[in-house]
């Protein structure tokens, strides 16, 4: 079984090195030979913890080789993986398809016959349907399958999430298809992972519900964050007791500055997009897109009202990826915040331990730092906005030494008020009674 991944962004990569890491032969295409250069000489292009070790591995042994020779690649697999990327478009907030179709026409075009087509991107419902009848008219007469194989896959443990996921979504239209995916995914069958077979349309939603549904959740528990703040109610405590209702459950009840990344904001607003085309309002993750935009800029106003009240000039900022271990930037609150930081006349000094070859270009102004407490030298105010393991432990009584002011943001609950005790510091957190204020 010989299997090609067409394209190796984050989702393709993962994909490709787990695929061979199954045993299969997987040759990885991409357009761009910079990154293709770069993958064959064992660099990983992306930072995904555990991803590095089986790459290098899978390459060694002959399983995994990449080119940027699409046509090559799909005459001879037997399953080809669509993992291109699928951006939000310019003001309608809907998918945008152009890749898809563009990798489509070149596979249509390449393709051996009973080759399995199975797009992995996160995709509108209805593209599946329309990319097979796009392949089909382009090669009348030649036998194939089209499969929709969403992926759930989170930054940061990505690659555990796909070797030990809770659930593989396959959407088919034939046999063919359905037994190519429970060869591929054989590995994990063999594990009892439950493996949905069902049409290429509810695998499609599938993909956008989960996300949607996990973004609500989200969402949810940072309005009652602010509730709690209006009532000196904890919503650590809320969210730990609503949480253990099987019904509700205890994950993604963090509350904190609003959620990032390069899949939640896309989707919801993809979703909500669908919606509105379809006349199916969804109303409630409209809702969620529009209190998560505000929610990320509100976060700055508390910091810049806390300055004025203060009389506080400069803000350390502590963690600039959309969530720890990852050095993906893409929609993270950070990108929201700093400038408007920087508008009301704060100077921003930051660090993050992965994100600053990122953040760099796309925050200008910003003073970079080595350490978190180099950062902190002469700050204001500090905002704690990534939940890196580095930052849940710092010394505070020396954060607090070498701020020039004394406010702490926790934006992502890390500290309790004990932590507190007797470094001085007014620490504001999301949700949470303030503590050591002096008044
Ligand atoms: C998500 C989905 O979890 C994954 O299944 C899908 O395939 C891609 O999108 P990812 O974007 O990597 O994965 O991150 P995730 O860990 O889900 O967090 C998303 C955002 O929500 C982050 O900004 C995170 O900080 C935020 N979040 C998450 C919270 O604020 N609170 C929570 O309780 C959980």
């Amino acid at each position: 079984m010989k299997i090609a991944m067409i394209g190796t962004g984050y989702v393709g990569l993962v994909s490709g090195v787990c695929f061979a890491e199954f045993g299969f032969q997987v040759t990885c295409v991409d357009k761009n030979p910079a990154i293709i250069e770069r993958l064959q000489a064992g660099e990983v292009t992306i930072y995904e913890p555990g991803l590095d070790e089986l790459l290098l591995r899978n390459a060694r042994d002959g399983r995994l080789v990449f080119t940027t020779d699409l046509e090559t690649t799909v005459a001879d697999a037997d399953v080809i993986f669509i993992a291109v990327g699928t951006p939000s478009r310019r003001g309608d907030g809907e998918a945008d398809l152009q890749y898809i179709y563009a990798a489509a026409d070149e596979i249509a075009a390449a393709m051996k016959p009973g080759a399995v087509i199975v797009i992995k991107s996160t995709v509108v419902v209805g593209t599946n349907a329309d990319v097979r009848a796009r392949i089909g008219k382009a090669r009348p007469g030649v036998a194939f399958s089209m499969v929709s194989n969403p992926e759930f896959l989170r930054e940061g443990s990505a690659v555990e999430d796909f070797l030990r996921p809770d659930r593989v979504v396959v959407g088919v239209h034939d046999d063919a298809g359905a037994a190519a995916m429970k060869r591929v995914y054989r590995p994990l069958y063999l594990r009892e992972t439950p493996m949905i077979v069902t049409t290429l349309e509810n695998a499609e939603i599938i993909k956008y519900a989960a996300n949607a549904f996990l973004a609500m959740k989200v969402t949810f528990i940072n309005e009652v964050a602010d509730l709690c703040e209006k009532t000196g109610g904890n919503v650590q405590d809320v969210a730990r007791a609503i949480g253990m209702d099987n019904r509700i459950g205890s994950k993604f009840l963090h509350a904190g500055p609003g959620f990032g990344g390069s899949c939640f904001p896309k989707d919801t607003r993809a979703y909500a997009a669908t919606g509105r085309k379809m006349n199916a309002p969804q109303t409630l993750i409209e809702q969620v897109v529009t209190i998560n935009e505000q929610r990320k800029r509100s976060m700055a106003t508390r910091v810049i009202e806390a300055a004025q009240k203060n009389g506080e000039k400069s803000v350390a900022v502590l963690g600039i990826a959309f969530k720890p271990n990852t050095d993906d930037i893409r929609e993270s609150p950070a990108l929201d915040i700093i400038p408007v930081l920087q508008k009301a006349g704060l100077a921003v000094r930051a660090h993050d331990p992965e994100a600053r070859v990122a953040a760099e270009p796309v925050l200008p102004g910003v003073t970079w730092c080595k350490s978190a407490y180099e950062a902190v030298e002469g700050a204001g105010i500090t905002v704690l906005l990534t939940e890196w393991n580095a930052y849940r432990a710092l010394d505070l009584k020396r954060v607090a030494n070498l701020m020039s002011g004394n406010l702490l943001f926790d934006l992502r609950n890390v500290y309790s008020a004990q932590d507190l005790d007797g470094t001085g510091l007014e620490y504001h957190s999301v949700g949470r009674p303030l503590v050591g204020k002096v008044s």
